[in-house]
């Protein structure tokens, strides 16, 4: 079939755009309330006053991103003629994970373009000489990533008034953070707990809504896809089937999504983030096994793993348990500053890493 061909069906899809996983629909059913908590941490700085800092847990592909960029964006959009000027700062702390990334990238989004050769304290005094003029709101998404806390003590200790927002895939994260930070921010807790069945589905159904042309879907095609959602408790993943599913029957010129369109997305999710396990190498399925027999620091594990007679050197060995973190087969937690330094604990995600 040639390009020609495929210009001539008409598209299943009205907004594709909205199924990626970064579109942000206006609002965000279920999570009202969490929605209503981080905007209350926010409100003491439109009467001028310091706000509150909060930490946002949960696991991943439930809303906390979506979420805070909710309410960022309701604060960028809708200024108060009488609310003091408040600077909107988000940051990825997976992309900017050192106290120095982050400040250039505060010093970006704040309209500053001459960090070179500048260093983190003298990065840190542009920032806090614009946001002393106002106030600002801080949001650290993905903030267990990072290598250093420094930023948040500088943050907390030298700008005025401020909300810090401190988004996160592992609560255990913020029990390891440095005491002197910790009691100094006192952050309020909000939990984003899983999804039910039905709110599962009731979020699809509505972005189905946005995404096709009306009418496209068989019950039982969406069915699947729901159900597979339901097990993957990620919202992101049924966002994908979604797609794929449309892309699916396009392929075929249906008219209508089936549920053999469906069980092709279903077939290709494997190459996406949630791998069944059969997917994996034989030696990370070897470094699985070892994870799920024993959990603990990384470097002792890799000893184990060379004692069974692993042959791969420590940097692929540290790769293969990235890899199975991110399928979601074990859970991994950073520790900084101990007495060996940074180390990462490795354990099997159904136990808790609590202990460590
Ligand atoms: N209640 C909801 N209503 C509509 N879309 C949602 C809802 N919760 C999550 N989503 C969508 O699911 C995807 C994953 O959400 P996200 O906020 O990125 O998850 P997290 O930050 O918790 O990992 C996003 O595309 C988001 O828009
Ligand atoms: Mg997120």
């Amino acid at each position: 079939m040639g390009l020609k061909d495929l210009s001539a069906g008409e598209s299943l899809f009205k907004n594709e755009d909205s199924l990626d996983p970064e579109w942000l629909p206006k609002n965000l059913p279920f999570r009202e309330e969490q929605h209503h908590g981080i905007a209350n941490c926010i409100k003491p700085l439109l009467q001028g006053r310091t706000g509150r800092n909060c930490i946002i847990s949960g696991a991943p592909g439930i809303g906390k991103t979506a979420a805070v960029k909710l309410v960022l964006k309701e604060l960028e959009e809708n200024p108060d003629v009488n609310a003091p000027d408040i600077e909107v700062l988000y940051v990825n702390c997976w992309q900017k994970n050192t106290t120095y990334k982050i400040f250039a990238d505060l010093c970006e989004q704040l309209g500053y373009k001459f960090i070179q050769n500048k260093n983190t304290e003298d990065l840190f005094k542009i920032i806090q000489n614009i946001i002393n003029k106002k106030s600002a709101v801080f949001a650290f998404d993905e903030v267990d990533k990072v290598e250093d806390v420094d930023f948040l003590y500088h943050i907390f200790t030298d700008i005025l008034k401020k909300t810090i927002l401190m988004i996160t895939n592992h609560p255990q994260w913020y029990s390891l953070v440095d005491e002197r930070i910790r009691s100094r921010l006192m952050p309020e807790k909000i939990d984003f707990q899983p999804y039910s069945t039905e709110e599962i589905a009731g979020i699809l159904r509505h972005r189905i809504e946005f995404a096709f042309s009306p009418n496209r879907w068989e019950d039982s095609a969406l069915n699947l896809i729901v159900d597979k959602t339901i097990t993957a408790g990620d919202i992101r993943a049924g966002l994908h089937l979604l797609r794929e599913a449309g892309l699916a029957a396009e392929d075929q010129s249906s008219r209508k999504i089936l549920p053999e369109h469906a069980e092709k997305a279903l077939a290709k999710l494997s190459d996406f983030s949630i791998k069944p396990a059969e997917a994996l190498g034989e030696d990370t399925k070897v470094i699985l096994n070892l994870v799920k027999a024993q959990s603990g620091r990384i470097g002792d594990l890799f000893k184990i793993y060379q004692e069974q007679g692993g042959t791969a050197t420590y940097k692929t060995f540290q790769r293969r348990i990235e890899t199975l973190e991110k399928g979601g087969f074990i859970e991994t937690k950073k520790i900084m500053g101990g007495k060996e330094g940074t180390t990462t604990f490795v354990a099997d995600k159904n136990k808790s890493l609590d202990e460590f």
